[in-house]
């Protein structure tokens, strides 16, 4: 939509659009005057509105809070004088996408006051090139001291009726497919989009989660998420679909409250980035900017990993996690040694020992081993509440002979705590469990919460939980511990503070292609949804695509071709990269497995070449600290040729790039494992049409020439 109000818009003036004139008391635009921020009332409601070149992006929206036992914070406030600020600085993220990152912004701070009651409500605006930010502000003096969110009323009026790459609203899990459509199409499709894994705590017909992606019938690329989600409530979006507005929708506590605060305090940021390409989306460092910086003085330990595991044999239903299939064991009383096996536990040391062989041998950093530790056979116990205390071995895991044999190796184990969501049983063991770490060796955790959250009835993304994954986070950092933690809320950024926060998975994994599949297009949604708050443990590099062979009894088959898992080491940004696939599966594809040895894990520059949400990404990265560049590009459950250029090459240079591509018969459906690897020079000048199969993909990886390979062919 064109913009609408603001054409009519002076300071002080009052601009009719839906029900209440928004009264316009203050101005801010960004750095370089794409994005013009309006700040006002709505009648006597805080208001804001936001325009991208001659674009409506948010139409007047209010703002606001419903408290529990008091007055609400909705109405009834005339604006306060606003102080405005500007900002601009480099930073250097300890691991990233770009080796700087600039955190530039004009910054407008809001108080509304409420004369009845006395109380302030401030509101903090950043207004960047890429985007907007804000947040509540409660300081001392506000007039509130502890009090009850009942809920958040922030809105986010869209112009018309946009296109959305959604998943369900859910308090307890990200793990689904996205839907694309529009805005008025979300009801009707999503009993649809709720799959069987679904936690059916969806609780509204047209609520959709964060970081949620847009794109308007002009082309405009508007995506809403949220930053430093520190102490409060994940943000879910609830469409009203007659008037495409969408409100705050908190998780709730297991009493139903939003929220515990207590001033002074500060909410999350909300954030809208915008732009007109799509690339720019992906490009954006604004959640990452809206957080704090680095919290830790030593980050020296912190360091990217590659990583197999004792993990995909076990998904795939071949191996279990459990030593033995008695449900009866209670920690403390039962001896282990006398219980019968299964004869099927993946962790056993003679198996540990071969990934640690294969990691060796390949050059990867550690070896992830799950169902390591007693517990798992009593998953469904009544005493769930104590299901692990993350230290007791299973008789056949010598963990003390293991991390020697590993790190004799060069190699080291990552250690996996499943803490099946019993979040206070975790936290009672958390410092043996990182002592155990210490004293062994490891350097990283894999953490999990999957089933329903104890203490009951609270929420995966409710403050509660949200406040004890934090709280692992920086307990691991204490202990020189990074922390990947796979179902807990999905990452606003945190990453730029804790950055041992090395990654999450909080979406729908890899994992998924062995519980019957994923579509094509979801790894062409996730970087512009679930990747804005920081890496996935995506987990990919599946060479092996009919998992039958590897479970008769599991008929999954991996809905993607060999050259889109190389692709996903690209295109999904990560520190943290598995290769998730079993050791004989690599081994019958060694070329192919190259890139997955060479791929870097830490970059110094990032080039959005070309991407579509839903369609296709192509990125560059030029690796850390060396000349050497990879690409990636993914497509959908469409088949396209793109044109790579190279001119993100140093230009007078001459480089020996290696394709890994798609072959011409290859077809995720029909042929995935089919790919045809070429190698030739390329320099700054070169241009190169690359075909992606359908779900298909390639991987570029290019280093400068030798001195010996002048004489190969252009690629
Ligand atoms: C779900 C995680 O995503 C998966 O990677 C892990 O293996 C299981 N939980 C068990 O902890
Ligand atoms: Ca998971």
């Amino acid at each position: 939509m064109k913009r609408l109000f603001l054409l009519f818009a002076s300071l002080g003036a009052g601009v009719c659009c839906g029900t209440e004139p928004f009264d316009v008391s203050d101005e801010l635009s960004s750095p370089d005057g794409t994005l013009t921020l309006s700040v006002g009332l709505m009648g006597s409601k805080p208001c804001y509105a936001l325009t991208y070149k001659e674009y409506d992006v948010i139409l007047p929206s209010t703002l606001g809070f419903d408290l529990k036992d008091a007055p609400s914070l909705t109405e009834g406030f005339v604006t306060g004088r606003a102080e405005r600020a500007s900002f601009d600085e480099t930073w250097e993220p300890v691991w990233g996408e770009t080796r700087h990152i600039r955190n530039h912004y004009n910054e407008l701070l809001v108080p509304f006051e409420q004369p009845s009651t006395g109380r302030s409500l401030l509101v903090r605006f950043r207004l960047y090139d890429d985007g907007l930010g804000f947040r509540y502000e409660f300081p001392e003096g506000c007039g509130l001291n502890h009090f009850v969110v009942a809920e958040e009323r922030t809105q986010f009026a869209m112009s018309g009726d946009h296109t959305a790459f959604w998943i369900p609203g859910d308090y307890d899990t990200q793990e689904y497919d996205y839907t694309v459509s529009r805005l008025s199409e979300i009801r009707g499709l999503m009993d649809g989009a709720i799959t069987e894994n679904a936690s059916q705590t969806q609780f509204s017909p047209t609520g959709v989660q964060t970081a949620l992606q847009l794109k308007t019938d002009e082309g405009l690329y508007i995506n809403i998420h949220e930053a430093a989600l520190v102490d409060y409530s994940a943000m879910h979006l609830d469409l009203d679909d007659r008037n495409f507005v969408f409100r705050s929708w908190l998780t709730p506590d297991a009493c139903g409250d939003k929220g515990h605060l207590q001033a002074p305090c500060v909410s999350p940021w909300r954030t809208v980035i915008v732009s007109d390409d799509a690339r720019d989306i992906l490009a954006s460092k604004l959640v990452l900017n809206l957080n704090e910086p680095c919290a830790l003085d030593d980050t020296s330990w912190i360091r990217p990993v590659k990583y197999v595991g004792v993990w995909w044999e076990m998904i795939t239903g071949k191996s279990s996690w459990a030593y033995t299939d008695l449900p009866s064991v209670r920690l403390g009383h039962t001896d282990y040694a006398a219980c019968t096996p299964n004869g099927r536990h993946g962790a056993n040391s003679e198996n540990v020992k071969r990934y640690i062989d294969f990691a060796a041998e390949h050059g990867f950093d550690q070896v992830l081993v799950e169902g390591w530790n007693v517990g798992w056979e009593d998953w469904f116990g009544k005493t769930k509440e104590q299901v692990f205390d993350f230290v007791t071995p299973y008789p056949d895991f010598d963990i003390e002979e293991l991390n020697r044999y590993a790190h004799e190796r060069g190699v080291r184990l990552m250690m996996h705590h499943e803490t099946s969501s019993s979040t206070r049983n975790y936290e009672r063991h958390m410092e043996e469990a990182y002592d155990l770490m210490n004293r062994y060796g490891y350097t990283a955790v894999k953490s999990g919460y999957v089933g329903d959250i104890l203490p009951r009835g609270e929420h995966h993304y409710g403050q509660w939980c949200n406040d004890h994954y934090l709280y692992a986070v920086k307990r691991a950092a204490e202990h020189r511990i990074m922390v990947n933690a796979h179902e807990a809320v999905r990452p606003t950024g945190l990453c730029r503070t804790y950055p041992n926060l090395i990654g999450n998975e909080s979406a729908r994994g890899t994992e998924y292609q062995a519980f019957g599949g994923s579509k094509p297009h979801h790894v062409t949604i996730l970087p512009f949804t679930r990747l804005q708050g920081g890496p996935m443990d995506y987990t990919p590099g599946i060479f092996c695509m009919d998992i039958s062979k590897i479970n008769p009894d599991n008929r999954s088959r991996v809905l993607s071709t060999l050259a889109n898992q190389l692709a996903l080491y690209v295109t999904m940004y990560s520190p943290l990269q598995m290769a998730a696939d079993l050791p004989e599966h690599y081994e019958r594809y060694p070329d192919a497995f190259r890139f997955i040895e060479e791929v870097a894990l830490d970059w110094d520059d990032s080039r959005y070449l070309a991407a579509e949400p839903g369609q296709y990404i192509v990125v560059a990265r030029k690796a850390k600290g060396s000349g050497a560049w990879f690409v990636g590009g993914v497509t959908n459950e469409e088949a396209r040729t793109v044109k790579v250029d190279f001119d993100f090459l140093d230009s007078g240079k001459r480089y020996v790039a290696t394709l890994y591509a798609d072959a011409p018969d290859a077809d995720y459906e029909t042929n995935p494992e089919a790919y045809r690897i070429t190698r030739g020079t390329v320099d700054a000048q070169s241009r190169l049409a690359v075909r992606m199969a359908r779900g298909g993909g390639f991987a570029l990886s290019i280093r400068e020439a030798g001195e010996d390979e002048a004489a190969l062919p252009a690629l």
